[in-house]
């Protein structure tokens, strides 16, 4: 089965996850992508954002949300009275998936299956561990899966503060949509509205 658990080292600290996760071939996702995009920011952090798997430009630069994605997400977050730069990102996985629109064509983001998600759990795992972050904010239903199980829908949830246990940790989270898919929206105002509002729930949960 995919697994990155044997590629995670044990008492490590970011920077070592960060370089030992650039080795990681836990799944085949390694192969195609340019490389491991890790999570950024500081073990301090108080929250953590966690994606679905960085994009075209995110693999390229080698960091988490520096794509169209990240740069709404980022005002949001402001918009909401959270400091960006005061929070982890992070991805559930840490490769880019994507096909080719034609032979050596653009590159087409595709989303991660339960495999690769499950794959790269470990490297979540210990990110969460290390930050010990007081509240995560889950962006989408890929990262929703990866923390509270297949179970997840968005909808269901989004804008509210659940507590859950996860890998042994009793962690509080809110839930929101993916900033790509209010990139994607037909109202993209009234989306982006949205985001924001349930970023405001998480602002309000760190006080
Ligand atoms: N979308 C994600 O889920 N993560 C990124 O890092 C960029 C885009």
């Amino acid at each position: 089965a995919y697994d990155a658990a044997p590629f995670v080292p044990a008492h490590a600290d970011l920077a070592a996850l960060r370089e030992a996760a650039a080795g990681c071939r836990g799944c085949p996702l390694h192969r195609d992508a340019t490389r491991t995009v890790f999570g950024a920011g500081s073990a301090d952090a108080r929250v953590m954002l966690v994606g679905e798997q960085p994009g075209d430009q995110e693999d390229r630069q080698g960091r988490p949300f520096v794509g169209p994605a990240g740069k709404l997400l980022d005002r949001a977050l402001a918009e909401a009275g959270i400091d960006p730069g005061e929070a982890y990102v992070t991805n559930a996985v840490k490769h880019f998936k994507f096909t080719r629109a034609a032979s050596g064509g653009r590159r087409v983001h595709k989303s991660p299956g339960v495999r690769e998600t499950a794959a790269c759990g470990p490297w979540l795992a210990a990110e969460l561990a290390l930050v010990e972050p007081e509240l995560i904010v889950v962006l989408g239903a890929t990262a929703g899966k990866a923390l509270l199980g297949s179970s997840f829908r968005v909808t269901r949830v989004r804008g509210t503060v659940l507590e859950e246990e996860i890998h042994g940790r009793r962690e509080r989270l809110v839930p929101t949509v993916h900033p790509s898919a209010v990139l994607r929206a037909d109202d993209r105002e009234e989306a982006y509205r949205g985001l924001v509002s349930d970023l405001r729930v998480a602002a309000e949960a760190l006080g």
